[in-house]
């Protein structure tokens, strides 16, 4: 089937499978290898990318029904060299261990910011709390969305 997909600012044109999934488009066909495949049935947040600015699981989602819609990808989300705030913020307050899960939460974080620019503690584990982590304790990765919701405010 004939799909436009706007990938990180890029119009893309595919013929696809009716069952490819966003996760192995994104993965195989482009090698956008950031977003990861943890459990492939919709329960770790790993997969997870924007969808018109929105968090959701490229696993769970057929490539198809993204026609015509932009999709964010961690690769798309730094400017050239420049890290985006969101990245600094997991980088300096290290809420970064192994880092297999971090593009998923890095994702869902920007999706968080894009509806709720200063969310609580409780919100951002609230909002976050379909993304596991399996080093972290989460504790760092709150300070990080806070980190962050406090840089995208300066600029
Ligand atoms: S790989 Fe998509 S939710 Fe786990
Ligand atoms: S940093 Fe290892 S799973 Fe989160």
């Amino acid at each position: 089937m004939k799909t436009e997909i706007i990938i990180n600012n890029k119009k893309r044109t595919f013929d696809l499978e009716p069952n490819t999934l966003l996760l192995n488009l994104l993965r195989d066909e482009l090698n956008l290898t950031g977003s990861k495949y943890g459990c492939g049935v919709g329960e770790c947040g790993a997969c997870t990318v924007l969808l018109d600015g929105n968090a959701i699981l490229a696993c769970m989602t057929l490539a198809v029904d993204v026609n015509g819609h932009k999709v964010d990808t961690i690769e798309g989300l730094s400017n050239g060299e420049n890290l985006h705030p969101i990245q600094e913020a997991y980088l300096d307050e290290a809420a970064i261990q192994c880092g297999f899960c971090t593009p998923g939460f890095i994702m869902a974080t920007a999706a968080l910011l894009n509806e709720n620019a200063d969310p609580s503690e409780f919100e951002v584990r609230e909002y976050l709390r379909g993304n596991l982590c399996r080093c972290t304790g989460y504790v760092n990765i709150v300070k990080a969305v806070k980190s962050a919701a406090k840089r995208m405010k300066k600029k």
